[in-house]
């Protein structure tokens, strides 16, 4: 049994002074036998003090409770100051709390075991051990807890081992098919760390995703895919693009043949960084523009039940890509001037951002949109609406379109200058 010294979780950064004597105290006046730290922040304190692991800034601490999380949650409020306390929730059908200490995100919960009735569906749950709640977890690594009463170390799945190796293993042989979301959390941890997938992670992996029990061609209707799943991938994949190395991670989902979990035909080709880095440059939504990398972005779209606003601009690039290409096999467009280029584009309301996924894909006449994007669109009428008015200009329709005619006479300069 490994113990922690007393100082080691104290170099957890950031972690709320006497977090855990408030917590032993709440327990034990509470009725609750266990109480124990878990997830992330045990992960990469363990990586830290026996491996030399970086340790990263501390994002939230995750307590598991062997009783009810939420009557250990109203305890905590009589040995606490009550101004260290807020964002405080309770819910009620998992039993489990969300608050925030001294500002540091703090989720305490039942520990609980989970069936699954229909596989990538959320699962049914029931009250177990801290010990079998570690179980149901993604990967060793994951399923390390602390015991806050004593500080022993609970590691029955040797996760310690696997982080001295460096290895993702998953703790059962159906971790995928239950929940083919952990395949892109293991990319995630993977770029992260720094780490891989063991070979019967890695085999586990393939063959899940081989013989995946829907279908995700193209032909299928979407429906197919239980709703819980489509958007626990999207917010997996957000994460990863968001807040991990994405091009490691992006990687180990091409490797691993991952992306058939969302199309079987893609493939991520080192082109497409190039077009996602222009998504960054331009500030535009980083998933859509992956999703636009796909050969149905429509279909991906709804697949991974991203927002209406999401879908739209979805559409919109394809708008602008479709009608880019059009006019190009026509050759209409190269000849177009800058008050040409300002004219369709504007008379069409297309959003400023589906116009940069547009240049950060490629569309023809890419580079039109991007000086469109960044300077002529920027330019105004040198005499505003207000001057005009003071001028004896009445404010109506009148009054836009000579600012109109005005901004186009800028327009025009440029084109000479050029
Ligand atoms: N978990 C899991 N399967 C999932 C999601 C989460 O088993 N699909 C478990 C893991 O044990 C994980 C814990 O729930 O450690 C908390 O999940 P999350 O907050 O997403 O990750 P962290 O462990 O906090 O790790 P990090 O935030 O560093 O990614």
């Amino acid at each position: 049994m490994v113990t922690f010294e007393p100082g080691n979780c104290l170099r957890l950064p950031d972690l709320p002074k006497n977090l855990f004597d408030i917590l032993n105290k709440a327990s034990s006046k509470a009725g609750i036998s266990r109480v124990a730290l878990v997830g992330g922040a045990v992960r990469d304190l363990c990586f830290h003090i026996f491996f030399n692991g970086p340790l990263p800034e501390l994002q939230d601490l995750d307590f598991i409770v062997e009783g009810s999380a939420s009557r250990l949650a109203k305890e905590i409020k009589n040995y606490i100051d009550h101004c260290r306390l807020s964002k405080w929730k309770i819910y009620k059908d998992f039993d489990t709390v969300e608050m925030k200490i001294d500002g540091v995100a703090v989720d305490i919960a039942t520990s609980r075991r989970e069936t699954y009735s229909v596989l990538g569906e959320n699962p049914a749950i029931s009250p177990c051990s801290i010990e079998k709640d570690l179980a149901r977890r993604d990967f060793t690594v994951n399923a390390i807890a602390i015991d806050i009463s004593d500080l022993t170390l609970i590691d029955p799945y040797n996760g310690i081992k696997d982080l001295k190796e460096k290895k993702l293993n998953f703790l059962s042989k159906m971790s995928v098919s239950q929940d083919p979301t952990r395949v892109i959390r293991g990319a995630r941890y993977a770029a992260r760390l720094n780490f891989d997938l063991s070979t019967e992670a890695l085999n586990q992996v393939k063959s899940t995703i081989q013989d995946w029990p829907w279908s995700w061609h193209f032909k299928d209707n979407e429906s197919l895919v239980p709703t819980s799943l489509s958007t626990r991938l999207r917010l997996e994949l957000t994460l990863l693009i968001e807040k991990e190395p994405i091009w490691e991670a992006l990687n180990h989902l091409n490797n691993w043949g991952a992306f058939s979990l969302i199309d079987k035909k893609f493939c991520f080709k080192r082109s497409y960084r190039r077009k996602l880095s222009w998504a960054t440059k331009l500030k535009a939504n980083r998933l859509i523009a992956l999703i636009l990398l796909f050969e149905n972005p429509e279909l991906v779209g709804k697949r991974l039940k991203v927002t209406l606003k999401e879908q739209k601009l979805i559409s919109e690039a394809i708008t602008i890509e479709n009608f880019l290409k059009q006019k190009n096999i026509n050759d209409e467009c190269s000849k177009w001037t800058p008050l040409k280029w300002c004219q369709e584009i504007e008379s069409k309301n297309w959003s400023t951002e589906a116009i940069a996924l547009a240049i950060s894909i490629g569309v023809p006449e890419w580079k039109s949109l991007l000086r469109w994007l960044g300077h002529w669109r920027l330019i105004k009428s040198p005499i505003s609406g207000k001057d005009l008015i003071a001028s004896g200009w009445q404010p109506g329709p009148l009054l836009g379109a000579e600012l109109k005619r005005l901004r186009e006479v800028q327009l025009k300069q440029i084109m000479k200058r050029n």
